[in-house]
């Protein structure tokens, strides 16, 4: 009884184990990880000062935490934030005849709020608890060095001068709102982009401009899912997706990619999860956590799949200008012209401005049999008014001319180089294993698990932050289901990069996780 309220409580306050451990250290409880976590397991009961730390935390009555059942049922039946509410103006709405102040409503009566349900499957640990225990150190003066996320900028990436430049002349031209789906000028640069990958059938109606691909991928969920329809998800994949799917109602199915075979998707793991309620397949290509680029042969898989099985077909090339050793990018809409897609792509990290958003969606091929979808994503669009108009307004200036990016992707280039460092330096280390990937800046190294005893991949990235100062992100953070991979980001600078290999080097010499 006590782990379930607990558990409750947490939930609808939003917090989580490590918050609490945060807490108790702030206020000289003695609490660490494991004992929560075992409280949270039901494996045992706190002593008498933690239970009363825990109660006023969560703010419910500690009687009542502690399970017994004559207790008042008060606002920490937390599965029910209704309930709290009920509970909650009784003293308010009856006898009060003055206002009662949040001091003189008595514990466990206070209305608290709870997330939504619709997060309840949820997770988006790239920037999760982990991460939380990062910046907590940095607040505490701890310098970390982050490689968990993609973001260029912070590590020397700089936006082509001229896309500042003209930016900046057209800001006072920018001031009003766009049309929804964005300024002709923006959308024409990514339409005749679209020609140049041979996307089929695209006209400028067909391409929508968004604050990045993230506000792109939730809003082409939320238009197109009810409950019980699934959509096929790789794992590992960029989290986003699983969570928009599932906030969106649907259900996230994920298929396997495999490490063996380059980390191409499972062909036949992704036959075998199809059902009567499948009604799309996303793929990331390139993909983000692996590096992975998919050849032609795979795509064609993917897309008689997709064609037997009536799919629609989201596709999220955003690294598709980041392909190194010569290597070409496919965009899968170019084979499936019968087929209805979705391509997703931006300025994010082709041209160093993560932090200005902008993205887009292309629709592609056959349009006929979503034309109702359609309807959907024009109706969320205008409600969103339109995308950042200052990014938008540099979007054509991005697509045209020189491509500085494409010096970062060749031998000497900072991310070749860089890649080939993490590569090289990573299958040094006993116990690990990674394949090297050919695009995007992200590498998905696999951890002989037995040989470090790790049981649990968080854990391990927490040990690693204690340890070594380093944040990197766990694969469970990618719906990957063992906990045997971590990802590294490798944007920083060659000696940096080095230095931070040689401590996780050193760190899995003696790492035995307890
Ligand atoms: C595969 C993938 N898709 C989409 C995004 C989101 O990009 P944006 O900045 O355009 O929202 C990212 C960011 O890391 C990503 O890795």
């Amino acid at each position: 009884m006590f782990a379930e309220r607990l558990r409750n409580a947490m939930n609808s306050r939003g917090l989580k184990q490590v918050d609490l451990v945060h807490a108790a250290e702030h206020r000289g409880v003695k609490m660490g990880k494991s004992h929560i976590s075992q409280y949270v397991a039901g494996k045992t009961m706190p002593r008498e000062d933690v239970l009363e730390f825990l109660a006023s935390e969560l703010d419910v009555d500690m009687n009542w935490l502690r399970g017994e059942e004559s207790t008042t049922q008060l606002n920490s039946d937390a599965s029910n934030s209704v309930t709290d509410g009920e509970h909650a103006a009784t003293p308010l709405a009856t006898g009060a005849s003055k206002p009662q102040t949040d001091s003189e409503i008595p514990v466990g009566r206070r209305r608290t709020f709870g997330k939504s349900h619709k997060l309840d499957n949820v997770l988006y640990d790239v920037r999760g608890p982990v991460a939380d225990e990062a910046m907590r150190m940095e607040a505490n003066g701890t310098h970390i060095l982050k490689l968990n996320i993609g973001n260029p900028a912070p590590f020397g990436f700089r936006t082509p001068d001229e896309v500042v430049y003209d930016m900046a002349h057209q800001l006072t031209d920018t001031e009003g709102y766009s049309p929804s789906k964005g300024l002709f000028s923006a959308r024409k640069a990514i339409m005749q982009y679209a020609q140049l990958k041979n996307i089929p059938n695209v006209t400028i109606d067909d391409i929508y401009t968004g604050n990045g691909v993230s506000e792109l991928i939730n809003l082409s969920m939320s238009a197109l899912l009810d409950t019980g329809d699934e959509v096929l998800v790789p794992s590992p994949d960029y989290p986003l997706w699983t969570a928009c799917v599932n906030l969106a109602g649907g259900t996230a199915v994920h298929y396997l990619c495999d490490e063996q075979s380059e980390w191409y998707p499972d062909i036949d793991d992704i036959r075998s999860k199809i059902t009567s309620n499948t009604k799309a397949i996303v793929i990331i290509n390139p993909n983000n956590p692996t590096g992975a680029l998919y050849p032609k042969e795979v795509l064609q898989q993917i897309v008689d799949i997709a064609r037997e099985h009536q799919l629609i077909i989201f596709s999220d090339e955003i690294y598709d200008r980041l392909v190194m050793d010569g290597l070409q990018h496919i965009s899968i809409a170019s084979m499936a012209p019968d087929l209805f897609c979705v391509t997703f792509s931006g300025l994010s990290k082709s041209h160093m401005i993560a932090g200005y958003r902008i993205g887009w969606m292309i629709l592609s091929g056959n349009k006929r049999i979503a034309k109702d979808y359609i309807e959907g994503l024009n109706m969320l669009a205008n409600m969103r008014m339109c995308s950042n108009v200052p990014a938008q307004s540099v979007v054509q200036t991005a697509l045209g001319g020189h491509q500085s990016v494409n010096d970062y992707i060749v031998p000497g280039g900072r991310v070749h180089d860089q890649r080939d460092l993490v590569y090289d330096m990573l299958n040094q280390i006993p116990g690990i294993t990674a394949v090297k990937p050919k695009a995007a800046f992200y590498i998905f190294p696999k951890i002989d698990v037995k040989r470090f005893n790790i049981h649990s991949d968080e854990q391990f990235a927490l040990d690693l932050l204690h340890d070594k100062h380093i944040l990197i992100s766990h694969g469970g953070a990618f719906n990957w289901h063992r906990p045997d991979h971590f990802r590294v980001v490798y944007l920083p600078r060659m000696g940096m990069l080095r230095e931070t290999m040689g401590e996780i080097s050193d760190f899995f010499s003696y790492y035995w996780q307890s």
